[in-house]
């Protein structure tokens, strides 16, 4: 009988989890995705404009609520701060927001970077949104 009731509760447990997984994953994916274009559609972006467009996306894409950068006024303190960053070149710059795993960086505001903590966001934006978010970051 305790077995049983041992092995219900892991049932339970696991079950709250992948609730609570399944609710985190989509947020995200809404966050990133639907919301952001509905923020980017009441903002008259100028998508012919690549540094205004990236700037737009820069807060739009949740990239402000993880980093600092200066001229964004982003104060976000969970990835490293980017202000600077041109220095390290476009290359750089787009590997680490099209495939994020690829270099991590050690040394985040609150501790040690974690992988998989910023989002893949070469499945979530097209090519002109990520070359617009390069050339802004790279200004
Ligand atoms: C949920 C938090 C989060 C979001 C959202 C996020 N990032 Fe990150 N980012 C991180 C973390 C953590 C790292 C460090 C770990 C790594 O390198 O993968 C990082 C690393 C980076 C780096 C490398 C920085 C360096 O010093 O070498 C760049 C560039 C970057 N992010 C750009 C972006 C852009 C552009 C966006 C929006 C499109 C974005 N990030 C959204 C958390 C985030």
């Amino acid at each position: 009988m305790k077995r049983l009731h041992v092995s219900r509760g892991w049932w339970l447990t696991g079950g709250g989890l992948l609730v609570l997984l399944l609710l985190t994953g989509a947020y995200f994916t809404l966050r990133y995705t639907v919301v952001a274009e509905a923020l980017e559609s009441i903002s008259s972006v100028d998508e012919g404009n690549p540094l205004a467009y990236g700037a737009t996306l820069f807060e739009t894409r949740g990239c402000a609520g993880c980093h600092a950068l200066q001229k964004a006024a982003a104060s976000g303190d969970t990835g490293p701060d980017l202000t600077g960053l041109k220095s390290r070149g476009e290359t750089y710059i787009r590997t680490s927001i099209v495939d994020p795993a690829a270099v991590v960086v050690p040394v985040c505001p609150e501790g040690p970077c974690e992988v998989g903590v910023m989002p893949n966001y070469g499945t979530i934006l097209n090519e002109s949104q990520v070359d617009a978010l390069v050339a802004y970051l790279s200004e």
